[in-house]
């Protein structure tokens, strides 16, 4: 696929799309489809929500559109780059350089201040290849957006505190500024504000607003809440692996109103979802973010371990190094973070 296939007809290129995505796990009598055919451009610039009932397939969308998992047929491309074309060490660059991330769990690094979780995917990228080519200038801008960051979060007295010392909410307005640090082309945001009570919900939420119409970054996220998805420019609805809904300019009540009709369909039907249920997270969501979490993980621990340990801070833990990278969410999973640090 080439650059002009990559535009919208509005001449707004997607920063990230996904095309006839299959995604299909396990095999014969126990196959589940989780992707049934998808094809969806997040546009640059936007923020664009994914909702839908739980197991409807939007972790998996996000994870398959950030080559964190890959898809059993079809494409999905960040920017122009198809990611099916990459090697697993091409795509942990990628990952790392062009793309962020923000779950539930806020996955920072509880060895590691404020000011190092946030300045870390950019320590790492810069230690990964930039370092003999960035001048002086490349350095000053990104010590500028580093501060512009730090100031949008309002962090500015936290920046010398561990994670530990932190409200749930505001550690996850430190994992949003640590996505976006990198200056990557998309971030992508798992249930933001799954863990969080409305107040700093909200917070992270305007966080990830003014990301967009402030500074002009790309992000798409999924959450169960209405009034999260109001935030966006947009919403997808998912249900059973396909994409059967979109709403531009959404409001809380517009995206409530769509998703009882998904409810009363599924009672209807007798089925098991409920999207009022399903924001506490599934079983399944946990199976999802654990498996993503040890491919992560196995790709980037070595490169992370070494760069945490000579750029960020000596001895670091290797447990704790490995969930560090900007793609990577495997504080949580590798059990090192502290209870205070937990939701
Ligand atoms: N690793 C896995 N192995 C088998 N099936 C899986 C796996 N991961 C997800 N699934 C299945 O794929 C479907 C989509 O799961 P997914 O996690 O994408 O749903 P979701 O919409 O994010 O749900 P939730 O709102 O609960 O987080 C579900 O039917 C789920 O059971
Ligand atoms: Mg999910």
């Amino acid at each position: 696929m080439n650059a002009a296939t990559s535009r919208r007809r509005s001449g707004v290129p997607y920063a990230a799309r996904v095309e006839a995505a299959v995604k299909v796990y396990g095999s014969s009598a126990t196959a589940v489809t989780a992707l049934d055919d998808v094809s969806v451009g997040f546009p640059a610039g936007r923020f664009t929500a994914i909702m839908g009932p739980s197991g409807s397939g939007k972790s998996t969308l996000m994870h398959c559109a950030a080559g964190l998992d890959t898809l059993t047929s079809g494409s999905a491309y960040i920017g122009d780059t198809e990611l099916g074309s990459l090697d697993d060490r091409r795509l942990t660059l990628l990952r790392r350089e062009r793309v962020g991330f923000v779950f539930q769990a806020f996955n920072l690094v509880p060895t590691l201040t404020v000011a190092e979780n946030i300045t870390l995917p950019m320590d790492l990228a810069g230690h990964r290849g930039r370092r003999g080519r960035q001048d002086r200038r490349a350095r000053q801008e990104q010590l500028e957006w580093t501060e512009a960051l730090i100031d949008v979060v309002g962090l500015h007295d936290r920046l010398h505190h561990r994670p530990a010392e932190l409200s749930g909410g505001q550690q996850q307005r430190v994992a949003v500024a640590r996505a976006f640090a990198g200056r990557p082309d998309v971030v992508f945001a798992d249930e933001p504000t799954g863990n969080l009570d409305s107040r700093s919900g909200e917070e992270v939420l305007g966080l990830l607003g003014r990301a967009v119409r402030g500074m002009g970054r790309t992000v798409v996220m999924v959450t169960h809440d209405p009034v999260a998805a109001a935030h966006a420019d947009e919403v997808l609805f998912l249900a059973d692996g396909r994409l059967v809904d979109r709403m531009a300019a959404p409001t809380a009540e517009k995206v409530l109103d769509r998703l009882k009709a998904f409810d009363t369909r599924t009672t209807s039907d007798g089925a098991a979802a409920d999207i009022a249920a399903s924001g506490d997270q599934s079983d399944v969501q946990s199976d999802v973010q654990s498996d993503v979490q040890s491919d992560v993980q196995s790709d980037v621990q070595s490169d992370v371990q070494s760069d945490v340990q000579s750029g960020v801070q000596a001895g670091t833990a290797s447990g704790t190094a490995s969930g560090t990278a900007s793609g990577d969410q495997s504080g949580t999973a590798s059990g090192t973070a502290p209870e205070g640090a937990r939701p």
